[in-house]
């Protein structure tokens, strides 16, 4: 089976279960890196606001040479952009850098409690309805942000997109999304390469003749979870690529859910105010 075809479904969404993380990834490496990613089997590209980097984000896309509708980009805006007009204008200016007529999944990129969610998910909404983005969702969102959400949105919220990984305990927030048909994607899936220094996922990696990266992303996607590594290296790209052909034990899935540990959170912005975590 290609991996084109391993994709999670929400709300009629088909989400790649592999895709293209591309935070700090800049100028011309962003746009070879891009390029070479879709190439190589990527059919799934995640960017935002917040990035830099959607202008080159899109020559990647164009320089491929793979047809539109087979790529799914996400891009995100940003929490000072949640005042409806500023969200509109928002989510038109990615597409104008992306240069794009819509993208397929545009995202809240983290809670902002200064401005009522109810008028944020509005414009979200009507942003769809306008043809802006195929699907929307949120990032980043707790249970009671996600149940919030989901009573004030008037078209499905299809993914939350949040840290995933195995140093990370997200049963409760996953649990969430799988009650509302939501997908989890997540983001800084190998830790920011904090997985390849620890030594049961390299015993379990070894065991299989994969690296303790790829017994990571497995682990998240045999869970039914999307994952977008990042990488700004070739043969990393067709390595976190390469998860589909092997399979983890019950009991390697249990041993690795197992190193979830309390302060194994990565990202946490003190600038914008963190919510309350589950
Ligand atoms: N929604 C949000 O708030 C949010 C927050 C953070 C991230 N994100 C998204 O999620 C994406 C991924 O998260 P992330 O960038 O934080 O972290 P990540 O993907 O877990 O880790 C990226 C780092 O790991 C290294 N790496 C990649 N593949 C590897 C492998 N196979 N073996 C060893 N090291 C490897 C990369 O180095 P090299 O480049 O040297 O390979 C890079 O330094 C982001 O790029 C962004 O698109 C979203």
């Amino acid at each position: 089976m290609s991996v084109a075809a391993h994709v999670v479904e929400a709300h009629g969404a088909r989400i790649p279960v592999i895709g293209l993380g591309t935070w700090e990834l800049r100028g011309r490496t962003c746009t070879r890196v891009v390029e070479q990613a879709l190439q190589l089997g990527y059919r799934h590209v995640d960017t935002a606001e917040l990035y830099d980097n959607e202008g080159e984000v899109g020559e990647g896309l164009r320089a491929a040479g793979i047809a539109r509708e087979d790529v799914f980009v996400t891009t995100k805006i940003w929490p000072s952009h949640f005042a409806p007009r500023d969200l509109e204008r928002s989510a038109q200016a990615g597409l104008e850098r992306l240069r794009l007529s819509h993208v397929d999944l545009l995202l809240l990129h983290w809670p902002n409690p200064q401005i009522p969610l109810r008028d944020t998910l509005g414009a979200l909404c009507k942003v769809k309805r306008a043809g802006l983005a195929s699907h929307i969702g949120v990032s980043n969102f707790t249970v009671a942000l996600i149940e919030q959400a989901v009573k004030l949105a008037n078209e499905p919220l299809v993914c939350n997109q949040i840290e995933v990984h195995p140093f990370i305990d997200q049963s409760k927030v996953i649990a969430s999304c799988r009650r509302h048909g939501m997908a989890t994607v997540a983001y800084s899936p190998v830790a920011r390469g904090g997985v390849s220094r620890h030594p049961l996922l390299a015993r379990i990696a070894q065991a299989h003749g994969k690296t303790p990266a790829q017994v990571s992303l497995r682990f998240l996607a045999q869970r039914g979870i999307a994952v977008i590594p990042r990488t700004s290296r070739r043969e990393r790209l067709s390595e976190n690529l390469a998860i589909f052909d092997f399979e983890l034990s019950e009991a390697e899935m249990g041993e690795i859910a197992r190193l979830a540990r309390r302060d194994g959170r990565i990202v946490d912005y003190a600038y914008s105010g963190s919510p309350q975590w589950d």
